[in-house]
């Protein structure tokens, strides 16, 4: 079966071309990062006329490098939810055009459950029981996933996502956008930092907190007399310290109340270097198989959608004409 996913969630048009569910034959990318960076975020104007501009072009280019035509097509998976509404209303329409164009059928896709597939995509075995945490600009989450179709949220972010901590820190630190791989870079540039950071935690329960941190770094960073390079990595630093160690804890925890013996991480902030290393690390330790997917497949990708859209099609799931987007689930 070939299966064409597009993504127009947030600001990267995505299409790629996939082979019975696994193996990836094209997946293009066109972001619209480089217009949204002097507003310091994504405007969503902006991202949905990219969107309108690039879809036919990226659609085509994978499409030519998968070295297959429309008429090859056999179905067209596409992200409904969750996203900026105008972004993803570009990819529904499109998709939905294509569809009855061709003939072919089509599928509503959610984007956090198909980030969880991404790491399986690079050997194209996917395997359950597996824990998976998303992290991203937009979300972070922990699930339980028993297969394609049974998908249980065990723990959420209960303010901000991961990820736009990231870009918020970065902001105050004068910092470019987006800021996770600034901040990442920035950190990774010392050892050690004087300042402690702190996330707050939940008894029970597996969800994320990041909003308090962001007012710490911002209060810290209002009392700094020198407010140099060195002071702005010494935060960076202490602040990805505790994002990190939120993250793997959690997601080890997890693991272990369920006894999954694997833990699949996706969405931008697993591109992550002290997130890598820390989940390797600990996963060793615990004896936990971590998958983190290439950064290509972590970040937005059409690959994903496709991938989980086939699945989902192969266990009977299906879209009709009445499929629109829902920006959030
Ligand atoms: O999954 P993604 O491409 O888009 C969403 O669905 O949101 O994730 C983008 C997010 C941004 O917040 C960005 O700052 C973060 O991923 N990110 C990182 C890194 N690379 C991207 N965060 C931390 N460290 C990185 N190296
Ligand atoms: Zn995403």
């Amino acid at each position: 079966m070939i299966a064409l996913g597009i993504e127009t969630s947030c600001d990267e048009t995505a299409a790629a071309v996939l082979k019975n569910g696994k193996e990836v034959l094209s997946s293009c990318v066109s972001s619209s990062i480089h217009m949204h960076r002097k507003f310091g975020g994504i405007v969503p104007e902006i991202a949905s006329r990219f969107h309108l501009e690039y879809i036919t072009p990226v659609t085509k280019k994978a499409l030519k490098k998968a070295g297959l035509k429309l008429s090859d097509i056999d179905l067209i998976c596409v992200t409904h939810t969750p996203g900026l509404m105008g972004s993803l209303l570009v990819g529904v329409s499109f998709a939905k055009a294509l569809s009855f164009g061709l003939n072919k059928p089509v599928l509503g896709i959610n984007h956090i459950k198909a980030h969880l597939f991404a790491p399986f995509l690079e050997k194209g075995n996917f395997k359950f029981p597996f824990i998976g945490l998303v992290a991203s600009g937009g979300h972070s989450s922990l699930a339980q996933v028993l297969d394609f179709d049974k998908i249980k949220i065990i723990g959420r972010t209960r303010d901000d996502a991961a990820g736009e901590a990231y870009d918020k820190v970065a902001k105050m630190l004068g910092l470019p956008y987006p800021g996770g791989p600034a901040i990442d870079k920035l950190a990774q540039s010392i050892s050690a930092s004087p300042f402690r950071f702190k996330c707050a935690r939940f008894k029970d329960s597996f969800d994320f907190s990041f909003s308090g941190i962001k007012t710490n770094v911002l209060y810290t960073w209002e009392k700094v007399t020198t407010r140099n390079k060195k002071t702005k990595a010494q935060i960076a630093h202490a602040f990805q310290k505790e994002v990190v160690k939120s993250l793997t804890v959690q997601s080890i925890a997890a693991c272990k109340k369920f006894n999954i013996k694997i833990l699949s991480v996706g969405g931008g902030v697993a591109c992550n270097s002290y997130l890598r290393q820390c989940l390797a690390e600990a996963g060793k330790k615990e004896k936990i198989k971590v998958m983190i997917a290439a950064p290509e497949l972590c970040l937005d990708n059409a690959a994903m959608i496709a991938a989980l859209g086939t699945h989902l099609y192969k266990k009977g799931e299906r879209s009709d004409y009445t499929l629109t987007a829902a920006s959030s689930t």
